[in-house]
């Protein structure tokens, strides 16, 4: 007799993803981005968190826009975080599992938007003490870029008087912003919405990832 077979893991036995219904792929195309707050819940978000806080506390983070000299200086004024990239294959589990909801995004935005996403590259982003990042968009319309931007915030007890809130500016809308809040994942479309990182007065943790549309290569 064959053995019953062996349980398969909780990431693979959930049932597709429903996140995105018809109104939040609308948003992608009208105002350029939407939210999902409370993403994973409560308990997966500290494990991730978790496991951010671990690759910070083991060194691996380095300045982000890395330059020499005086130009380092000043991409330190106009982008003060620290970050890491992640290879999704060798991450740690919590991480691993987050990765994998967020490629069902990534399918559900493809099925409603028609993006073609495809491939991503991942990274761990911690700012500090001041650290804001300038205005600016992830990709520049045209070439071959960045498509779609998902950024996870993994930030407990975050309270107004920390700043570090990202600020959109969605084209013909006021500007708004959206606080760092723990399991509050952001979504929008790398090439056309502005957006900046207010000065952070507290330790800011993200994961961010970038959508690679058919043709496109990460760098
Ligand atoms: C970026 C960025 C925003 C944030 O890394 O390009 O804009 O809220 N991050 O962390
Ligand atoms: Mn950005």
């Amino acid at each position: 007799m064959q053995p019953p077979p062996a349980p398969r893991p909780i990431e693979q036995r959930q049932p597709a993803l429903d996140l995105l219904d018809d109104q939040r792929i609308e948003r992608l195309g009208s105002d350029g981005f939407f939210v999902v707050d409370g993403f994973l819940g409560t308990e997966a978000a500290l494990a991730i968190r978790g496991e951010a806080l671990a690759l910070s506390h083991a060194g691996t983070l380095r300045p982000a826009g890395l330059g020499r000299g005086d130009a380092l200086r000043l991409e330190r004024a106009a982008r003060g975080d620290e970050i890491a990239w992640l290879d999704p294959q060798e991450s740690p589990p919590a991480l691993r599992a987050f990765l994998g909801r967020l490629e069902s995004v990534r399918d559900e935005v493809n099925r409603g938007a028609y993006l073609g996403l495809r491939r991503y590259e991942v990274q761990v982003a911690r700012y500090d003490r001041g650290a804001g990042y300038v205005r600016h968009r992830d990709a520049f319309p045209g070439g071959p870029n960045r498509t779609l931007t998902a950024i996870y915030y993994l930030n407990d007890g975050w309270i107004p008087a920390h700043g570090g809130a990202l600020r959109l500016f969605p084209t013909g809308r006021e500007p708004l912003e959206l606080a760092p809040l723990l399991d509050r994942l952001v979504v929008f479309r790398s090439a056309d919405l502005e957006h900046e990182v207010c000065p952070s007065w507290a330790e800011r943790l993200a994961v961010t990832a970038w959508f690679y549309g058919r043709e496109d290569l990460p760098r």
